[in-house]
C-alpha cells in the first residue's frame, strides 16, 4: 500500500532515503522555510551559542543554516540514515561550510557518538519526535535534558498535524485525501512536549508559531499533496478522476495564483538554568 509520507523510522532498509532527501531539500528550499528559520530558529542563537547538536538532521538542512549563521559555533548533526547523511554531506561541501560535523547514530541506540561533543548550548530537532513511540520520547527528552550546559536551550521544531489545509474549490476532496479522521495524531507529539520539557527540570521559553504555507505549488507541496493523493486512491477513499481532478485541480489554482497549502509549525523549548 501506498503510505502517503515515506518510512522516516527505517530510511535505508525501506529504500527511500534519496527520495525523502529530496523531499526534504524541497521543503528547506521553499521560501515559507527560510522565513521559519528567522522567526523560530534565529532567536535561539545568541552571540555564546558555541555547541549545537541536531538529533534527526536529515540533510542537515537546519545545521547548515546555524552553521552559517554562527561561523564560531560548531555544529553537530546527527541521523540514522545513511543515505541521508550522503547527501547532506554533499550539500556541505557544496556550500562550503567548514563548522558542520555529520554523525550517523541512531538516537534510541546508545549515546556516545553525541556525548563525546556535550555539553551543548542548543540542542534542536525538527520533526523527528513522531517517528518514536511515547515511551521512547519520554526516555529521550530528559536524556538530551541532561546533556545541556548551563543556559542550554533544548528546543523542537515540530508540525501541528491537526492544521494542514489547501484551498480545493470542491471541498470533499480534501477531506477525503487528507482523512485528518483517520490519522494516529499522538498528544506527545508536539505541543505535549512541554510538559516533558517542565519534566525534565527546564524552564519552558515562550511557544512561538509558524504557518508554513506555499502559494507556488512547488515541488514539496506537489510531493506531499500528491503522495497522499495517491494514498487515498490505493485506500479507495478516491477514485481516478476524482485523482485526477485534485491534481488538475490543484495546477489550475496554482496558474491562476490562488494555491494555497499551510500547516503550522510549533516551536517547543526549555532552558536549562
Ligand atoms: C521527517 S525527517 C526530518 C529531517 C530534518 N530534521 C528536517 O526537518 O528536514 C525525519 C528524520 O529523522 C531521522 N530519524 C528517524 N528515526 C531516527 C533515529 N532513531 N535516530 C536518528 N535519526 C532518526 C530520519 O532518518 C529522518 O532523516
Amino acid at each position: 500500500m501506498i503510505q502517503p509520507l515515506p518510512d522516516y523510522k527505517n530510511l535505508d532498509a525501506s529504500g527511500e532515503a534519496q527520495q525523502a532527501a529530496l523531499r526534504m531539500e524541497a521543503r528547506a528550499s521553499a521560501p515559507a522555510s527560510v522565513h521559519m528559520f528567522e522567526q523560530l530558529v534565529a532567536p535561539l542563537l545568541r552571540e555564546n551559542v558555541r555547541r549545537v547538536l541536531e538529533i534527526g538532521c536529515g540533510t542537515a538542512a537546519l545545521s547548515r543554516r546555524i552553521g552559517q549563521r554562527r561561523p564560531h559555533a560548531s555544529v553537530y548533526a546527527a541521523d540514522k540514515s545513511v543515505g541521508m547523511l550522503q547527501m547532506a554531506q554533499a550539500l556541505i561541501e557544496q556550500e562550503q561550510i567548514g563548522n558542520v560535523q555529520l554523525a550517523t547514530w541512531d538516537v534510541l541506540n546508545e549515546p556516545r557518538p553525541a556525548l563525546a561533543h556535550a555539553p551543548f548550548d542548543l540542542i534542536i530537532s525538527s520533526v523527528v519526535i513522531p517517528y518514536f513511540t511515547d515511551e521512547q520520547i519520554e526516555a529521550l527528552v530528559p536524556q538530551w535534558a541532561q546533556w545541556l550546559a548551563p543556559g542550554g536551550v533544548l528546543a523542537f521544531v515540530e508540525q501541528d498535524l491537526n492544521t494542514d489545509s489547501v484551498h480545493f474549490p470542491d471541498g470533499q476532496l480534501p477531506r477525503d485525501i487528507l482523512a485528518k479522521h483517520q490519522r494516529d495524531i499522538r498528544p506527545g507529539w508536539c505541543l505535549g512536549l512541554r510538559p516533558l520539557l517542565r519534566g525534565a527540570g527546564l524552564t519552558l521559553l515562550p511557544r512561538r508559531s509558524f504557518l508554513w504555507t506555499d502559494q507556488a505549488y512547488g515541488p514539496y507541496t506537489q510531493e506531499v499533496l500528491g503522495r497522499m493523493a495517491d494514498a487515498a486512491r490505493d485506500r479507495e477513499a478516491i477514485t481516478d478522476a476524482q485523482w485526477t481532478e485534485w491534481k488538475d485541480g490543484l495546477t489550475a489554482l496554482a496558474n491562476a495564483g490562488d494555491f494555497y497549502y499551510g500547516l503550522v509549525y510549533h516551536l517547543i523549548a526549555g532552558r536549562r538554568e
